[in-house]
C-alpha cells in the first residue's frame, strides 16, 4: 500500500494534524473503553476516507481546520460502522486481527460503535462544523437502509443486479461520496463543484465495494478478513449473482441449497466458490468494477492539474488493484 503512504507524505503537516485531532477526540475516563480504543488505534485501517477528504480540500485550496475536522469525523463514523458491521456480519476477523466483537463480544462492540458515532458528532459541534450535519445525516440513513436491505435479500436469496448496485451504493459508495464532498465543502467551493466531487466519490465507492466483494472469493486474500464470510452469511454479491444467472435451473437450485447450508458446512462454501470460478463470476465483477473506476478517473480529469488530483487519480486506480 505504498500509495497510501505516499499520500500521507504528500499531505505532510495536514496528515499529522489530522492524526493528533483524531487521537484527542477519543480521550475519556472509562478504563474498558480506553482498552478497546487503544486496541482500535493499534489496528488502524487504510484511512482511505480521510485521505479522500484532505486530498479533495487541497485540490481546491490550502487545507484548513474545517477539512481536518471533516476528515476526523469521517474516519470516526467509518470506525463505528465497522464495529457494528462485524456484529451484523458475525465476523471474527478485522484488519488481520480478532475483531472487537470477537474479543469483547457484541455488547461491547455495539456500545463502542455508539460511542464513536456520538463522539464524531461531538467533534463536529465542538469545532462549529455543523454545516456538514445534513450530509452525514443523509449518508447514515442511506447506510442503514443499505445494510437492512442486504439482510432482507439474504433472507430471500433473490437479488437482481440493479438491486445489488442500489445496496452497495447506499451501504458504501455514499460514504466515499460524503468523504469527498466534505473536503469540497470545507474548501468553500460552489455547490456544483461539491456535487461533482460527491459523484466522483460515489463512483469510486462502487468500485471499492465490488473489489471488497471479490475478496470474499479469494481464498488466500490479504485483506485481513476471512474469505467466504459473505457466503456464510448468505450474501449474494456480484460474482455469485452473475454465476447464478449463468447457471441452468438444476445447478441453480443446487447452489441455492449450498448457500442455505453454508453457515454450517465448509464444504458448501467451497462448492460455491468453485461454482463462481467456473461461471467466471469474478471476471464479470471485475469488469463492472473497472467501469466505475474509469468513470471516476474521467470525472477527476476536470479538476485543476495538481499533485492532489494526481493522487486522487491514483486512488481511483487503487480501488481496483488493491489487495487490502
Ligand atoms: C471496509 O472498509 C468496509 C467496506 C466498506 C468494505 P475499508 O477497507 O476502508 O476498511 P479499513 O478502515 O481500511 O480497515
Ligand atoms: C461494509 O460492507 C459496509 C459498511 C461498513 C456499512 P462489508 O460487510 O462487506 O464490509 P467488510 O467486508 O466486513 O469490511
Ligand atoms: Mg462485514
Ligand atoms: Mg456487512
Ligand atoms: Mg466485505
Amino acid at each position: 500500500m505504498t500509495i497510501l503512504n505516499d499520500i500521507k507524505k504528500l499531505l505532510g503537516g495536514d496528515w499529522e494534524r489530522f492524526e493528533s485531532l483524531f487521537r484527542e477526540a477519543l480521550h475519556n475516563e472509562v478504563d474498558l473503553l480506553n482498552t478497546v480504543n487503544n486496541y482500535l488505534l493499534e489496528h488502524r485501517g487504510k484511512q482511505l476516507r480521510p485521505a479522500l477528504t484532505l486530498l479533495t480540500a487541497n485540490s481546491f485550496s490550502a487545507c484548513g481546520q474545517p477539512a481536518l475536522v471533516a476528515a476526523v469525523v469521517v474516519e470516526m463514523v467509518h470506525t463505528a460502522s465497522l464495529l457494528h458491521d462485524d456484529v451484523v456480519d458475525n465476523a471474527d476477523q478485522r484488519r488481520g486481527a480478532a475483531s472487537v466483537k470477537r474479543i469483547w463480544r457484541s455488547n461491547i462492540a455495539v456500545l463502542t460503535g455508539d460511542y464513536w458515532f456520538a463522539q464524531a458528532f461531538q467533534v463536529m459541534t465542538k469545532y462549529g462544523e455543523t454545516r456538514l450535519l445534513p450530509w452525514f445525516n443523509a449518508c447514515m440513513v442511506a447506510m442503514s437502509e443499505g445494510e437492512i436491505w442486504q439482510l432482507e435479500k439474504a433472507q430471500k436469496l433473490d437479488i437482481a443486479e440493479e438491486e445489488y448496485y442500489q445496496i452497495i451504493g447506499r451501504k458504501t459508495a455514499c460514504f466515499l461520496a460524503l468523504s469527498m464532498a466534505c473536503g469540497a465543502i470545507a474548501a468553500g467551493v460552489e455547490e456544483a463543484a461539491v456535487q461533482r466531487m460527491y459523484d466522483v466519490g460515489y463512483t469510486m465507492g462502487m468500485a471499492f465495494q465490488i473489489r471488497d466483494d471479490i475478496f470474499d472469493y479469494e481464498q488466500h486474500n490479504q485483506s485481513g478478513k476471512p474469505a467466504g464470510n459473505d457466503i456464510r452469511e448468505r450474501k449474494i454479491t456480484l460474482p455469485l449473482l452473475h454465476a447464478l444467472r449463468q447457471a441452468g435451473e438444476k445447478e441453480r437450485a443446487e447452489i441455492l441449497r449450498h448457500i442455505r447450508r453454508a453457515a454450517k458446512k465448509t464444504r458448501s462454501v467451497t462448492k460455491i466458490i468453485e461454482f463462481v470460478q467456473r461461471q467466471k463470476g469474478q471476471e464479470y465483477a471485475e469488469k463492472a468494477m473497472l467501469g466505475y473506476s474509469a468513470k471516476a478517473i474521467a470525472l477527476l480529469q476536470e479538476l485543476p492539474d495538481t499533485p492532489y488530483r494526481t493522487a486522487l487519480i491514483e486512488l481511483a486506480k487503487f480501488m481496483t488493484t488493491r489487495r487490502k
